[in-house]
């Protein structure tokens, strides 16, 4: 295993350096200066589900935005990140401001008290979609959901799996009816996008929106041009 931080280490925390307030390399002018410092911090799971690349790609673009992230990803999303995108933890945790790992339900993230201004699970397993729905919050990004919701912030989850069970479709509308919003990273295909990078960005432009992130900036439909 690569040196470093471990996202499931005891102790894993911040990122060397990290904080809140402005990073090397993240634009502070025009998108975060304005941006409400409760808008600026996001938590974002990832989890087992294939389509690690949204979680990363949603950390990246926060990062270009200034907003602050605070990223949990359990065991199975390790395995995948590394299996689709050839990253181990450590690149993973790289990408985000703060890191917790996912045995950590003492982290700050596990309380309401820590606002923020949403979370997204990107991707979203069934099993996730599962222990959010009922409320079984038995590791840190399940807990961090729970807190989510019970504190009426929002709650994005881009569940993945095809085809679904009854037990799928019962768990989205349990997890609807808390007031999260079920977020299936389903391409569009009405702006002709031409690669794959271009459709993931589609996806994670309007998750930020959604997020209420100041200057996320999803492509507006024009109509359909005759
Ligand atoms: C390559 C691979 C792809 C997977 N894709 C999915 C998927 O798209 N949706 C899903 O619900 N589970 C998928 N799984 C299974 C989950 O990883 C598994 O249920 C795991 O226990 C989820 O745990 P977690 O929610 O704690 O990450 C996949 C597993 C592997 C190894």
């Amino acid at each position: 295993m690569a040196a470093g931080p471990a996202l499931d280490s005891p102790g894993a925390r911040a990122s060397p350096g990290a904080s809140d307030a402005a990073q090397p390399g993240v634009d502070t002018t025009s998108a975060a200066a304005s941006i409400n410092p409760r808008l600026q911090r996001l938590v974002v799971g990832i989890t087992g589900a294939s389509g690690a690349v949204y979680g990363v790609r949603l950390l990246e673009r926060a990062r270009t935005l200034g907003v602050a992230t605070h990223l949990v990803v359990t065991p199975a999303g390790v395995l995948n990140a590394h299996h689709e995108l050839g990253l181990d933890r450590n690149a993973l945790a790289a990408l985000a401001d703060h890191h917790h790992a996912v045995g950590d339900v003492g982290a700050c993230i596990a309380s309401g008290s820590f606002d923020t201004a949403a979370m997204v699970v990107a991707p979203c397993s069934m099993k996730t979609l599962a222990a959010i729905a009922h409320g079984f919050g038995d590791n840190l990004l399940t807990r961090a959901a729970d807190v989510t919701l019970k504190e009426r912030r929002r709650l994005l989850l881009l569940v993945r799996e095809t085809p679904l069970n009854l037990a799928h479709l019962r768990n989205m509308t349990a997890a609807t009816e808390m007031g999260a919003i079920v977020f299936p990273p389903l391409p569009a295909f009405y702006h002709r996008p031409q690669t794959i990078a271009e459709l993931v960005d589609d996806t994670v432009e309007r998750v930020l929106a959604l997020c209420g992130i100041a200057h996320a900036a999803p492509k507006p439909w024009a109509g359909v041009r005759s």
